[in-house]
């Protein structure tokens, strides 16, 4: 029974849908409900207290709902709260860092691996200490890079401006060696195109890029087919529901969604935590 509930997926804001659109992809039989906490948008730069207990808020609203398990999208989230999701909640949590760091350990030859996130997410070590738990050889360069979420909140995502903003970001990596660069924060992934061109540039054309989001996706994937969980319809080609919910602003999230999924999103609930 409990695999036929939807898979709970939550974020400061928006940007995790860049999260929830490669579990889509991924897995398009699965229903998902999303919940972004637009009312307290941006975490990255609060205390820990502080995104420790707006974590729990969004947590509680989703397993109150049913669902699953829970993927925190947003990479502040899973750097400091992740420990006390999963152990005050009785289902599976899967946060950003771990399958972005083992993707990045994966794909980087000179072991030197650059990571873009927000400031709160670059000063909790949550990477270092994730790629260290990977890899003996492996070392992290962290940049907080929080020019980056104010622009793809304006949806301003090419052009000379972003340009310039990952330009000065990526540049100092180049010194250390780097050869893997991971986007460590739900928003960076609508920058790709750009990100990706600048990283060539600068990093060379070996280097590559790592969405956090989509080994994500990918590591979800694996972790239901290992224990049963996927919803039954899984094989029958029928799409699941996507159903969202926000804690401020519902229509400009809708509008914002609708772009961001590709179709349009009509039904955004507004919910109290
Ligand atoms: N969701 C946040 C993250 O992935 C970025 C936006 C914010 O600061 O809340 O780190």
């Amino acid at each position: 029974m409990r695999a036929r509930l939807p898979i709970g997926v939550f974020d400061s804001g928006l940007g995790g849908l860049t999260v929830a659109r490669q579990i889509r992809r991924l897995l398009p039989e699965e229903d998902i409900l999303y919940l972004g906490d637009t009312a307290r948008v941006p975490y990255g730069a609060r205390s820990v207290r502080t995104i420790v207990r707006y974590s729990r808020n969004c947590a509680r609203k989703l397993v109150e709902r049913g669902v699953k398990m829970l993927v925190v999208a947003c990479n502040t989230v899973s750097a400091v709260a992740l420990d006390d999701l999963r152990a005050e909640l009785d289902l599976p949590v899967l946060g950003v860092i771990e399958p972005g760091a083992s993707a990045a350990v994966a794909a980087s030859r000179t072991h030197r691996i650059g990571v873009l996130a927000t400031a709160g997410t670059i000063a909790s070590g949550a990477y270092p200490r994730a790629v260290a738990s990977r890899s003996t050889r492996a070392e992290v360069v962290g940049r907080a890079a929080p020019l980056l979420v104010p622009l793809v909140e304006e949806g301003w995502v090419e052009g000379e401006v972003p340009t310039l903003a990952a330009e000065r970001y990526v540049s100092p990596l180049a010194a250390h060696d780097v050869d893997v660069v991971v986007l460590g924060c739900t928003h960076y992934p609508v920058l790709r195109p750009t990100l990706e061109a600048v990283v060539a540039r600068v990093l060379g054309a070996a280097a590559r890029v790592v969405d956090s989001g989509e080994a994500t996706a990918t590591e979800l994937a694996a972790f239901l087919a290992a224990r049963a969980m996927q919803h039954p319809r899984t094989g029958s080609g029928v799409m699941g529901e996507m159903k969202m919910m926000v804690t401020d602003r519902p229509q400009s999230f809708a509008e914002v969604a609708s772009r961001f999924l590709g179709h349009p999103v009509d039904e955004v609930e507004l919910v109290d935590l």
